[in-house]
């Protein structure tokens, strides 16, 4: 009876992880989504626990009472800025779990293991192992705990190719004769050593994609777990967790128009703009006052508004909806245009904006708003730089060319919200601050969008 309900509650899981997944595909299903999932993994949970091979209960419980004393401040108080170094240290969890598992019936069946179970056990701590000091680096580097910028050193990647070459020759040397633990631990020295190099190249801001890389693996490694235990439920979510952040790399360096070797080993985001790339000398930004910015806005009919990073770091969505609420109550029609890439994680600008009760049919993908720039009169740029880079277009020597962007420069007039000429995350110049219609307002986002709000009510 017990095996049907444990079935049973790994069948719902599953089925409640697949339909979360679907749901976290658009903003208005996504908080159903994760809530889909939760529920979906308390019943794996559940399931698990009703296991008659569990002898003593006693661990589990402290295991369970530290992980919600844990899981309950990372959910609630990290800030949403600092997400992805949140998601990075819990791939670290995750991954230091699988590998935890594979040395621990390592450790008690050795020598006996058949080659199956053996080949589940070293994928799942091979992977497991690099996958906790990579998430941890990703964790360092975007919690600034070490330099965010590229660590490179010639011979790098010979090196880490072999370090690569060497683990695998452990895991199937381990295949063929699994009774050597010194193979098995010395594998595992070896792909611990390999998740630090390999992140030391990568640059802070690439961090997402590398972390949903680093995700992927964990899932993998979690898949491989449940092959070695024979869990189900646990080949199931490691295999979408491989899948979905597999693919949700490719789609990031995909909207970055920048190829997953280019990510990985190109060292991407030092201070220098790059060779080729459209200087701004000679060049001159014109600035707006905060009364003449509002008097734009409050006349507007037709205001899109586009989010970038520094909205996130200025935390400043809810002045955001404010400004639009108030210029839709004088007759204007404010858009929101969603580039994918726009701030440093997959739905960054969708997730503040819904925070700040942004209603969900103002958000347009770049797609779909593309073709309105022409018509707006005010394109309000907040914290936004290298998503509206007209270079991506016009300039084969920029390193974000062919990546796509939202048209901003094709609007009647810009607004740009920012608080200074510095660059973006790609560390190039924007041709679009120096346009005849661009205008800029320097500031800290939130500052600014607070004055344009009381400008706008005294109109
Ligand atoms: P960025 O190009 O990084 O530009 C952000 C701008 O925000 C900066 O130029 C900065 O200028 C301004 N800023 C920072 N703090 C501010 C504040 N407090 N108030 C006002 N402005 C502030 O951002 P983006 O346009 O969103 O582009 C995202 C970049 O990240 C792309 O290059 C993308 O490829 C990359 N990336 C994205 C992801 C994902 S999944 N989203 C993952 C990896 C990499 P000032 O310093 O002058 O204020």
């Amino acid at each position: 009876m017990s095996e049907f309900v444990i079935q049973a509650a790994y069948l719902a899981a599953s089925v409640l992880f697949i339909l979360g997944l679907k749901s976290l595909t658009r903003p208005d299903t996504a908080r159903r989504g994760m809530q889909q999932a939760a529920i979906g993994m308390l019943l794996a949970v559940i399931g698990t626990l009703l296991n008659h091979q569990i002898v003593d209960y006693k661990w589990i419980v402290v295991g369970l009472a530290v992980g919600s004393l844990l899981g309950y401040p990372l959910g609630m108080f990290v800030p949403m800025t600092a997400m992805p170094q949140r998601i990075a240290i819990s791939h670290m969890f995750g991954a230091l779990a699988a590998t935890l598992v594979g040395v621990a019936e390592y450790h008690t069946e050795s020598a006996a293991l058949p080659t199956a179970r053996m080949a589940a056990l070293g994928f799942e701590v091979l992977f497991g192992s690099l996958t906790v000091t990579g998430s941890f680096m990703a964790f360092a580097k975007l919690q600034e705990l070490m330099r965010g910028k590229p660590i490179t050193f010639p011979g790098q990647n010979i090196l880490n190719l072999s370090l690569f070459a060497a683990a695998l020759g452990g895991f199937g040397y381990l295949i063929a004769s699994p009774g050597h633990p010194a193979v098995f631990y010395g594998m595992i020295g070896v792909a611990l050593l390999i998740g630090v190099l390999m992140v030391l190249p990568i640059g802070g801001a690439d961090m997402p994609v590398v972390v949903s890389l680093l995700n992927s693996y964990a899932g993998l490694a979690s898949a491989a777990t449940g092959f070695a235990l024979g869990n189900t439920v646990l080949i199931i979510c490691g295999a979408l967790d491989g899948a979905s952040g597999f693919l949700l790399s490719i789609l990031m360096s995909k909207a970055m128009n920048r190829s997953f070797r280019n990510v990985l080993f190109g060292a991407f985001g030092g201070d220098k703009a790059a060779a080729g790339s459209r200087t701004a000398e000679g060049l001159v930004a014109r600035e707006i006052s905060v009364e003449d910015a509002a008097l734009r806005l409050a006349y507007a009919s037709k205001v899109i508004v586009v989010p970038g990073y520094g909205m996130a770091v200025a935390q400043s969505q809810h002045q955001v909806r404010e400004l639009a609420e108030l210029i839709e109550r004088r007759g204007g029609d404010v858009k929101y245009a969603i580039h994918p890439v726009a701030g440093r994680m997959p739905g960054h600008m969708n997730v503040l904006l819904a925070e700040a009760n942004v209603p969900y049919d103002r958000l347009y993908d770049m797609e779909e708003i593309n073709g309105q720039f022409e018509q707006a009169d005010v394109a309000l740029v907040i914290g936004a730089n290298d998503v509206v880079n007209p270079a991506a277009r016009n300039d084969p020597g920029s390193p974000i060319y062919g990546m796509p962007i939202l048209n901003v420069d094709q609007a009647r007039s810009v607004i740009v919200l920012k608080r200074s000429m510095n660059p973006g995350f790609a560390g190039i110049e924007n041709e679009l601050f120096y346009d005849e219609r661009t205008s800029m307002l320097f500031g800290d986002a939130k500052s600014s969008l607070t004055r344009l709000v009381t400008e706008v009510k005294a109109l």
